[in-house]
């Protein structure tokens, strides 16, 4: 991993805490547990992404609705301390996220990317330490294994009418077809889509009752271009929050105002997107997608 030589610490005007304590941005020593090898390991054991060959449809569209207006800070860490069994992620990380902000999480594979976004999603719990959702906060979370949780025999139809039951069939019709389902395509069973078919459908799921804070975790993974472009199109007319990890340079470049790097000295914080990030840095984001 390349090491930053000089990290530019961000610090808030209003931020009333000594710089001394920034310290306590550390989430997690430097262990052997996170050196090449284990890493190694993890990465063979991550399924090979397959990218949806392009093909001719409608072209997705889709407009937020607009989301009711979250209270300034949107989430809160503070102390939190997190591990797997014997392995530390984070020993006492403390993080303000507030609105309108669009953190992007960069970091190696296993650095712990997505163990943040879940522990902000509620999707796993502290060890110790607090996470607090500011006021009317209304969170959209796409898992990084979310496509998987769909269930099989269910078609497009059904999986968008059991999410929303009270919803109409045309405006469920409409929702599906904003993300590429048209017509009969919507009676297609869960477990016959392709990796980009679920992670539109996943999308579906988590835009219809809009959102103001978006926590997603390599959302673009499984989309063909069209749709990862209508999805950046999309994020960026957004009015909410967003804390994302993507290896995607467009969408990096795209959608972050803010760089949370994740290294074995602890989180590196950029005021500013991905852009200011590489020119600051002279490097782009560990494990890039070309
Ligand atoms: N449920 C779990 N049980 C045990 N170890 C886990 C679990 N989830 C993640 N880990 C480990 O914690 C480390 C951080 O994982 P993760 O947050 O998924 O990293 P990233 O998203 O940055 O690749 C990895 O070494 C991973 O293997
Ligand atoms: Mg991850």
């Amino acid at each position: 991993m390349q090491r930053i030589d000089q990290p530019v610490v961000f610090v808030r005007h209003d931020d009333r805490r000594d710089p001394q304590q920034l310290g306590s941005l550390r989430p997690f020593k430097a262990r052997a547990s996170h050196t090449a090898p284990v890493q190694g390991r993890v990465k063979k054991l991550e399924k090979i992404d397959r990218v949806e060959p392009p093909k001719r449809r409608q072209s997705v569209a889709f407009d937020f609705a607009p989301a009711p207006r979250s209270g300034e800070d949107v989430v809160n860490l503070r102390g939190v301390h997190k591990g797997y069994g014997g392995r530390v992620i984070y020993e006492g990380l403390d993080l303000l996220v507030r609105r309108r902000e669009r953190c992007c999480v960069l970091g190696v594979n296993g650095a712990g990317k997505s163990t943040l976004l879940r522990l902000v999603a509620g999707a796993t719990e502290p060890d110790a330490g607090s996470v607090t959702l500011g006021g009317s906060v209304k969170m959209g979370y796409f898992a990084q294994h979310a496509m998987d949780l769909l269930e099989g025999e269910s078609s497009v139809f059904e999986t968008l009418e059991g999410a929303f039951p009270r919803a109409g069939q045309g405006s469920l019709r409409s929702l599906a077809g904003a993300f590429g389902f048209s017509g009969d395509e919507v009676e297609k069973r869960c477990r016959v889509l392709s990796g980009g078919e679920k992670a539109r459908l996943v999308m579906a799921l988590m835009l219809y009752d809009p959102p103001n804070f978006l926590v997603l975790d390599e959302p673009t993974n499984h989309l063909d271009i069209a749709t990862k472009e209508m999805l950046i199109g999309a994020l960026s007319s957004f009015e909410g929050t967003m804390l994302f990890v993507s290896h995607d340079r467009h969408f990096l470049a795209a959608l972050s105002n803010r760089v949370l790097e994740l290294t074995p000295e602890g989180i590196h914080q950029y005021g500013g997107g991905y852009t200011e990030y590489v020119a600051r840095t002279g490097h782009e984001a560990p494990g890039l997608h070309a």
